[in-house]
């Protein structure tokens, strides 16, 4: 399968401290890849780095075109949507307001109405919500909002960190059942990093771990699963 993005040695971090120190993976076109690691691994940093918003240096394609030293507003326009910890909704505006800001860069208006109707299909809750100030939703919410937000871009790689974090369970299986529908439906590929090995790895085709900054295991999916350190380590059993 060919790459969609492709990361080669890739080092980055803050100030003078790197954090990652040459990382390499990749997503398949129209696949899922999951990059898992514990807290403080390194697995926002690399999503950072990836998105052109921290130092980095290394090889970064998307598409096929070079994007290491591309800023992100242009990575961003190439069809990269990322959706940050903390969700990073605009909390002032309404639910139906963030989807209109998603959809800023895009000149299609009925393109963009039809989409917003999609994004009230697959979240239900933000149809309801849709004139509440994005503050006060609650965390899932917010989180489906900040997914919904990034897929009115009409991505071809949605790129995610930690969507379960502080989530109930049901919420969670929610949220990743969408994100299969979108994958398989829609096309988009996805870049997943997660604390949460099982179902990161149950969702994924391809993931890799992530230990202080560096890859120390990459494979399909099924086959990191069925490792005996993941398992121990990632799983818990
Ligand atoms: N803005 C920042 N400035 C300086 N150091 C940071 C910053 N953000 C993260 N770090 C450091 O980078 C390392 C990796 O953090 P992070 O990428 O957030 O890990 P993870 O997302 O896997 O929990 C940690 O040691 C953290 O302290
Ligand atoms: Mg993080």
């Amino acid at each position: 399968m060919a790459a969609l993005l492709e990361v080669a040695d890739l080092h980055a971090g803050y100030g003078p401290t790197d954090v990652l120190h040459g990382v390499s993976f990749a997503v398949n076109q129209g696949g899922i890849t999951t990059v898992l690691g514990a807290n403080g691994a390194g697995k926002t940093t690399l999503l950072r780095a990836v998105c052109g918003l921290i130092r980095r240096r290394g090889s970064v394609t998307f598409g096929g075109a070079p994007i290491g030293t591309r800023s992100t507003e242009d990575i961003v326009r190439l069809g990269l949507a990322h959706v940050p910890d903390g969700r990073g909704t605009f909390v002032l505006l309404s639910a139906e307001e963030n989807l209109r800001v998603g959809a800023i860069t895009r000149g299609d208006r009925k393109g963009v109405a039809a989409d917003m109707e999609r994004m009230y299909g697959y979240f239900p809750r933000l149809r309801e919500r849709r004139q509440q100030q994005a503050g006060t939703l609650s965390g899932g919410e917010q989180q489906m909002l900040a997914i919904a937000r990034a897929l009115m871009l009409r991505p071809k790689l949605l790129v995610l960190d930690e969507p379960s974090f502080g989530l109930a369970p049901l919420i969670v299986q929610d949220i990743f059942s969408i994100m299969r529908t979108v994958n398989r439906e829609e096309g988009v590929s996805i870049l997943l990093v997660e604390q949460n090995a099982k179902l990161a790895l149950d969702l994924a085709d391809t993931a890799y771990l992530l230990e202080t900054g560096s890859v120390v295991m990459g494979g399909p999916a099924a086959q990191l699963r069925d490792d005996e350190t993941v398992r121990k380590a990632y799983l818990g059993y």
